[in-house]
């Protein structure tokens, strides 16, 4: 599906050069297609998760407006705003994410389970995205006892079991190595290569090479690199 930003920026409260808000994201057009595969570099504080954050349908812009397909996201109030990310959108957050209560397999599967939608078909993917991240033996611990990159392994599982059509995923490989790296990398390209939107910012220089396109984030400020 194709996300567009019109004008979208995100202000915060704090004291700054004589305000008492600053524009982490300033006013800002983007558009990325379906089947793109976008990603976003830029300096820690430029913006990059607040950005991600509002087309993710998380954070509601100061100003603008972001469609997700036909969807104006922030139209709609939260319950069901969060039903249509629940569908349609794979969200890979910044940081540690996962529920201590539940087993690495039930992590991937909530997102099924949470409309009711979980059934042996989404059983079966949930164990293959196990294997295709290397963590199918340990489907059946819970995370407190998972490695931090394991447990980014898990969120990038449980971000891709409802086959979303848009996938934001933020440093997505932030803390694994070479080969775990190009494993989740090629998840996510394969992902592209079926139709998927996908946008995720990175540190990594070695995931650049995945990118059709890649945006720089600077103070706010988002714009295209040319090659
Ligand atoms: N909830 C918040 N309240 C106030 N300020 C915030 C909030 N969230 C982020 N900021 C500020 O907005 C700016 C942009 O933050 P953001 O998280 O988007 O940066 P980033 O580019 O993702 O950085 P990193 O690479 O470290 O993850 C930073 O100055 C940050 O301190
Ligand atoms: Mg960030």
């Amino acid at each position: 599906m194709v996300v567009k930003a019109e004008k979208i920026s995100r202000t915060f409260l704090r004291n700054k050069a004589g305000t008492n808000f600053f524009y982490a994201v300033q006013s800002t057009d983007f558009q990325a297609e379906s089947g793109e595969f976008i990603e976003i570099v830029g300096k820690s504080g430029s913006g990059k998760s607040t950005f991600l954050n509002m087309l993710a349908g998380l954070l509601t812009p100061t100003e603008g407006k972001v469609y997700i397909g036909n969807t104006d996201l922030y139209l709609s109030e939260d319950g069901e705003r969060s039903q249509f990310r629940n569908e349609n959108i794979g969200v890979i957050p910044q940081g540690q994410t996962g529920l201590l209560s539940l087993t690495v397999l039930e992590n991937v599967l909530l997102p099924s389970k949470i409309y009711g939608k979980c059934d042996g078909e989404k059983i079966v993917r949930a164990e293959e995205l196990l294997k295709a991240v290397g963590l199918y033996d340990l489907k059946d611990v819970y995370p407190n006892e998972l490695s931090g990159g394991e447990m980014r392994r898990m969120a990038i599982a449980r971000a891709l079991i409802m086959q979303p059509s848009v996938i934001l995923a933020d440093e997505p490989t932030g803390d694994l190595d070479e080969e775990n790296t190009a494993l989740v990398m090629s998840l996510l390209k394969n992902a592209a290569k079926g139709g998927a939107t996908v946008i995720m910012v990175t540190h990594d220089k070695d995931a650049l090479s995945y990118a059709d396109k890649v945006y720089s984030m600077s103070g706010g400020v988002l714009s295209e690199k040319t090659a």
